[in-house]
């Protein structure tokens, strides 16, 4: 299995795929942080150590937020929240829990705003949509959702937007650098709000 700690050393080095990938989900993040109320609700799941929202609140502390990341490995939960400490930055607390597991969200779904960075690359198809079908209960309607995968054979991308157009979101960006494998969506939810099934259990790892 991958130590996600040493993974995220691969953040080290700016031209590498994975930091392309983090500057473009800053970018949409910022901009679903604006169509949002403020403060507004997210929740991110497997947030690792939280670094796409808190570096950009603290490049941008006009965005104002309640946001709760969800983390299983300690060390990247500890790195998050003394980096925080660091910074001053408040809005953002890291829960160290299994983040397929709907109860931690209990008290703070429906959010503005649904991170899913990191995950679907990580999980079994069947647990991509399952994940993309409880969007909905975790969303707003009016706001966004935000997912990345990359798109090694067989590219299960377009099958992920047809799946997010179904759950009743609409596609408001899709980054697909020609050059790079990763690609970073995010759809906002034009559907009708869903009740929390906080017994459901929404993937697991198989890396
Ligand atoms: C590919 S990393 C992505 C981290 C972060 N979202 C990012 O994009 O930088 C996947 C993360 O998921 C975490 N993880 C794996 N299974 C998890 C679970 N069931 N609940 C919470 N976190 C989990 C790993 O520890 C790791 O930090």
């Amino acid at each position: 299995m991958v130590d996600w700690n040493e993974w995220h050393k691969n953040y080290a080095d700016p031209d590498s795929e994975i930091s392309s990938r983090l500057l473009a989900v800053r970018r949409l993040l910022a901009g679903a942080l604006e169509r949002a109320p403020s403060p507004a609700t997210v929740i991110s799941l497997c947030s690792g150590d939280g670094r796409d929202i808190r570096v950009l609140l603290a490049e941008r502390p006009n965005l104002r937020v309640h946001a709760r990341l969800v983390e299983f490995d300690d060390r990247l939960v500890a790195a998050g929240r003394s980096a925080l400490a660091a910074t001053g930055t408040e809005g953002i607390e890291f829960v160290q829990a299994d983040a397929a597991d709907m109860q931690n969200y209990a008290d703070m779904a429906p959010a503005d705003v649904l991170l899913i960075a990191g995950i679907f690359g990580n999980i079994t198809d069947e647990d991509v949509f399952n994940t993309i079908d409880h969007s909905s209960q975790l969303v707003k309607p009016g706001g966004s959702v935000l997912w990345t995968r990359g798109r090694r054979s067989p590219d299960l991308t377009p099958a992920i937007r047809e799946r997010f157009a179904e759950a009743g979101f609409e596609q408001v960006e899709f980054v697909a650098p020609p050059d790079m494998v990763f690609t970073v969506g995010c759809h906002r939810f034009v559907g009708a709000g869903q009740p929390l099934t906080v017994h459901d259990h929404l993937f697991t790892f198989i890396r």
